[in-house]
C-alpha cells in the first residue's frame, strides 16, 4: 500500500515537474518569436471603460494597439461579452497572445461581501476564504482572470481611508487572513476555471502613510518593516499569490515602484517570488512627481530595474523601454524576465489553449445568480458585526415587540451597504439587489409588529429639520433602532479624513432620541473605526455593522433578533479621540508607561485624555458569556527546538449558544531590542452550546517567539515570557509564563 502511495506521489511529482518544464519551454519558445515591440507590449496595461479607478489618461486607440501586440492586459473590463470582444482583437495579433483581464474584486463581484475590514472582524478564516472563493467564482465567470486583492497593508491609522480594504492593525491576524484570501481567490490551483489570480498589494508599507493621508510618504525603521508590515505579504506569497502590486508611497525616500530593495532583493530574490509585479495606477510615471526621476524615461528605467514588471496606465514602458535598450541603459534580460513572468501566468491560466475560457455567457448567468452565494454573503455579514455594547441585555430583540422605530439616514439606503470598492455589474439595479436595513427588519418581525421610520437627518450637514419627526416616532416605540455612520464613499482610496467623528448632526440626533427615555440600539455603518463618544457612553446597545454588502439588511436582522449570536471582534483599535492616532495594542512599554492607578505625571500619556482606547483590539461582546479556566502549560521551560502546549478551557456560562474568539498574547519580557507589551500569537474561534465546555490548544515554538533584532536577524532570545489568554487584548482572563533556555 505504502509503495503504491509512494509511486503515485512520485508520478504526481514527475507530472507536476514536466508540466512546469513544459510551460517554461513554451514561454521560451514564444519569447524567441517576439519582436521587441511585442515584448514591451506584454508589459503594458490599460484601463477599459467600466470605470476609471485612477486619474484618467488620454485615451489612445486601444484596438489597434491590441491588434499590434502592444498591450498585455486590461483592467476595468467587465463581463463575458466585453472581455470576449477585446480578446477577439488580441487573437488578430501576429502571435495571438491572449490578454489578461484584471479587476479590483476586493469583496465580492455581483454578490458583495462585507468590506475586508469587516470580514476581518469575524476572525473566521474559513468564512473569509469562502468569501474570496465566491468572489472568484463570479468574477472568473464574468471574464476576469485576475483580482487586485487581497490588500494586505497593515492599518494603524483610521484616518487613512484604505483601512477598509485591509485586515486591520495586527501582523499575526493580518497574515492569517492574507493567506486565507489568496487561497480563496486562487482555489485549489491556479488555472482552475473558477479561479482568479490574486495580487498582494501594496508592496510595501503603504498603510503607514504619514498622517493617514493617502499616497503619503512612509518613513520607518527596517525592523518595523520586517516585523509588522512585511509578514502579511510573506503569508500571501506562501499561499501562492500569483502577483504583487507595488505602491504609490515612498519608503524611506525611495518610491516603492522604483524600490529595488523591496521588489528585487526581498520579493524576488530572498523570497523567491516567481510571479510578476504590477505597478499601481501610473505609479511609474508618478516617480517623476515624487522628484525621484527627472522624466518619465528615467522613471521607466528605475521601475524596470527595480523589478516592476507590468506598467499600469502610465505608458512609461511603452514609450521609453526601446530607447533605453538602444542606449544600452538597460539590458534586454530585464525586459525578457518581466515578459516571461507574465507569459508564464497566461499559460498557467490556460489562456493559450483557450483564450475565451472565461467568456462563457451561460456560466456567467448561472454564477451571478447563484442563491448559495447570497446565502454565504448573509452568513458572513452577520459574522462580521461587532457587538460593542449591550447594557441590560437589550439585545437580542424580541420579534413580538409591538412598535419599533427605525431612525437614521442609512435605514433605507441600498447601494451604501455595498461599501467602497464594490462592483456595479452593468445592468444590475442596486435597489433590487441590495437588501436595505429597513427591508432586513421587515423580513424579521411578525405581522403584529408595527415599524415606524424617520430619517431624522442627512449623513452630513447641519439640517435638524427632521429631528422632530424622529422624536415623535421614537416616543411611540417600545424600542428605537438607529442607523448612522459614514457614507460608503467616505472611506476607501483617497478618502482619508482628518476628522473621524460621526459626520454631521447624527450624534445630536442620537442625543435627541436618547432623551425620549426609550431603549436605543445604534447601528454604526463605517469603513473604519470612528469616534462616537456620546453614543458609546449613553445608548444601551451598539452594533458596529461596517458595510456588509448586498445582504446587509438580512445580516443585521439576524443579529438584532438573535437568530445569529454576534461573535466578531475589532481588528483595529478604536480611539477615544483623533489625537491618540496612531493607536494600536502592541506598543512598547517605554521607560515611563502610563499604567492605571499610578501617577500619570511624567508618564507617557496625555494631560487631557487617557491613553487607553475606547474599544481595544480584539474586543467584541456576545449575547452569552464565556468563562475561561484551567490554563495549563505542558512545561514552563523550553529550548529553541522545543514546544510548549498550552491548553485552556472555555465554558459557555450564559443563555445562548455562541462563538468565542479565544486569543493568546505573548510578551517577551527582555530583548536585545524592546518588545511590545503584548503580541497576538494565536487565536481560535469556537462554538459552544449553553453550558458546554471546550478545550482550546495553542502550540508555542521557536518560530512563534522569534523576532527581528537590530541587525535584522530573525530568531528568539533566551529569557522569560508572559503568556496571556484573553477575550480581547485588554480583557486578559488567565496568565502564566515560561522561559526560553539555551
Ligand atoms: C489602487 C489600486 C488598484 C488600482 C486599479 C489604484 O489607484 O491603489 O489598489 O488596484 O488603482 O484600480
Amino acid at each position: 500500500m505504502k509503495k503504491i502511495a509512494t509511486a503515485i506521489l512520485l508520478l504526481a511529482f514527475f507530472f507536476a515537474f514536466s508540466q512546469q518544464k513544459t510551460i517554461d519551454q513554451k514561454v521560451d519558445a514564444l519569447l524567441k518569436q517576439m519582436t521587441l515591440e511585442e515584448k514591451i507590449g506584454q508589459l503594458n496595461q490599460y484601463n477599459d471603460d467600466w470605470k476609471a479607478t485612477g486619474p484618467v489618461t488620454v485615451d489612445n486607440n486601444k484596438s489597434d494597439q491590441i491588434r499590434n501586440g502592444q498591450v498585455g492586459s486590461l483592467l476595468n473590463c467587465l463581463g463575458t461579452e466585453r472581455t470576449r470582444s477585446w480578446q477577439k482583437i488580441a487573437m488578430e495579433s501576429r502571435l495571438k497572445i491572449p490578454l489578461l483581464f484584471g479587476q479590483d474584486v476586493i469583496h465580492g463581484y455581483k454578490t458583495t461581501f462585507p468590506i475586508p475590514l469587516a470580514e476581518a472582524a469575524s476572525w473566521d478564516l474559513e468564512a473569509i476564504k469562502k468569501g474570496a472563493r465566491i468572489a472568484a467564482t463570479e468574477a472568473s465567470a464574468s471574464g476576469i482572470h485576475w483580482t487586485f486583492a487581497p490588500m494586505v497593508d497593515i492599518g494603524r491609522d483610521p484616518r487613512w481611508g484604505r483601512v477598509m480594504e485591509g485586515a486591520g492593525e495586527d501582523p499575526y491576524l493580518g497574515s492569517k487572513i492574507a493567506y486565507a484570501r489568496v487561497k480563496g481567490f486562487q482555489g485549489e490551483k491556479l488555472g482552475g476555471i473558477d479561479a482568479v489570480m490574486a495580487c498582494a498589494k501594496h508592496f510595501a508599507a503603504y498603510g503607514a502613510a504619514v498622517g493617514g493621508r493617502d499616497y503619503n510618504s512612509v518613513d520607518m525603521s527596517e525592523r518595523m518593516l520586517w516585523e509588522v508590515y512585511l509578514p502579511p505579504f510573506k503569508a500571501a506569497l506562501d499561499a501562492g499569490a500569483a502577483t504583487f502590486m507595488n505602491a504609490f508611497n515612498d519608503l524611506n525616500g525611495i518610491p516603492a515602484t522604483g524600490n529595488k530593495y523591496l521588489q528585487r532583493d526581498i520579493l524576488k530574490e530572498k523570497w523567491g517570488f516567481e510571479g510578476f509585479v504590477v505597478s499601481d495606477w501610473n505609479s511609474i510615471g508618478e516617480m517623476q512627481v515624487h522628484g525621484y526621476a527627472k522624466d518619465r524615461k528615467e522613471a521607466a528605467f528605475l521601475a524596470i530595474t527595480a523589478g516592476s514588471d507590468m506598467d499600469m496606465e502610465s505608458r512609461c514602458y511603452k514609450n521609453n523601454l526601446e530607447e533605453l535598450l538602444k542606449e544600452k541603459k538597460i539590458d534586454i534580460q530585464l525586459v525578457d524576465d518581466a515578459v516571461k513572468r507574465i507569459l508564464h501566468k497566461k499559460f498557467e491560466l490556460g489562456l493559450f489553449e483557450d483564450p475565451y475560457r472565461f467568456c462563457n455567457a451561460e456560466r456567467e448567468t448561472a454564477a451571478l445568480n447563484n442563491p448559495e452565494h447570497v446565502k454565504a454573503a448573509r452568513e458572513i455579514g452577520s459574522k462580521s458585526i461587532v457587538l460593542l455594547k449591550n447594557n441590560n441585555h437589550l439585545l437580542p430583540l424580541s420579534k413580538d415587540l409591538k412598535t419599533i422605530a427605525f431612525i437614521g439616514p442609512l435605514v433605507k439606503e441600498h447601494k451604501q451597504n455595498k461599501g467602497f470598492w464594490s462592483i456595479d455589474v452593468p445592468g444590475v439595479d442596486d435597489d433590487q439587489l441590495v437588501v436595505s436595513q429597513w427591508e432586513g427588519l421587515q423580513n424579521k418581525v411578525g405581522k403584529n409588529t408595527k415599524l415606524l421610520y424617520a430619517k431624522g437627518c442627512e449623513i452630513e450637514g447641519e439640517n435638524r429639520d427632521g429631528f422632530a419627526e424622529a422624536i415623535e416616532a421614537a416616543k411611540q416605540a417600545d424600542v428605537v433602532i438607529m442607523s448612522i455612520g459614514e457614507r460608503a464613499d467616505m472611506s476607501g482610496e483617497a478618502k482619508s479624513r482628518s476628522d473621524i467623528h460621526i459626520p454631521g448632526v447624527q450624534e445630536e440626533l442620537v442625543k435627541a432620541i436618547q432623551a425620549t427615555g426609550k431603549p436605543v440600539v445604534v447601528l454604526i455603518n463605517a469603513g473604519r473605526p470612528l469616534v462616537f463618544n456620546y453614543t458609546a457612553d449613553n445608548v444601551q446597545a451598539i452594533l458596529y455593522t461596517w458595510w456588509l454588502g448586498t445582504e446587509a439588511g438580512n445580516s443585521i436582522g439576524d443579529v438584532l433578533f438573535g437568530d445569529v449570536n454576534p461573535s466578531a471582534k475589532t481588528p483595529m483599535t478604536f480611539p477615544r479621540e483623533i489625537g491618540q492616532i496612531p493607536i494600536y495594542y502592541s506598543y512598547f512599554n517605554t521607560g515611563r508607561p502610563a499604567n492605571k492607578g499610578t501617577n500619570l505625571n511624567y508618564a507617557s500619556s496625555y494631560i487631557d485624555l487617557s491613553g487607553s482606547p475606547k474599544f481595544p483590539f480584539g474586543y467584541g461582546l456576545s449575547y452569552t458569556t464565556f468563562e475561561y479556566s484551567d490554563l495549563k502549560l505542558s512545561k514552563n521551560k523550553m529550548n529553541n527546538t522545543g514546544k510548549i502546549e498550552v491548553t485552556v478551557n472555555i465554558t459557555n456560562t450564559g443563555k445562548y449558544a455562541g462563538e468565542e474568539i479565544v486569543q493568546m498574547y505573548l510578551r517577551d519580557k527582555v530583548g536585545s531590542v524592546v518588545r511590545p507589551v503584548k503580541e497576538l500569537k494565536g487565536f481560535e474561534k469556537i462554538k459552544l452550546n449553553v453550558g458546554e465546555t471546550k478545550t482550546v490548544t495553542f502550540i508555542i515554538d521557536n518560530q512563534l517567539i522569534s523576532f527581528y533584532n537590530s541587525k535584522l536577524e530573525f530568531g528568539s532570545e533566551p529569557g522569560d515570557f508572559d503568556l496571556m489568554i484573553g477575550s480581547s487584548s485588554a480583557d486578559i482572563r488567565l496568565k502564566d509564563g515560561f522561559e526560553l533556555v539555551k
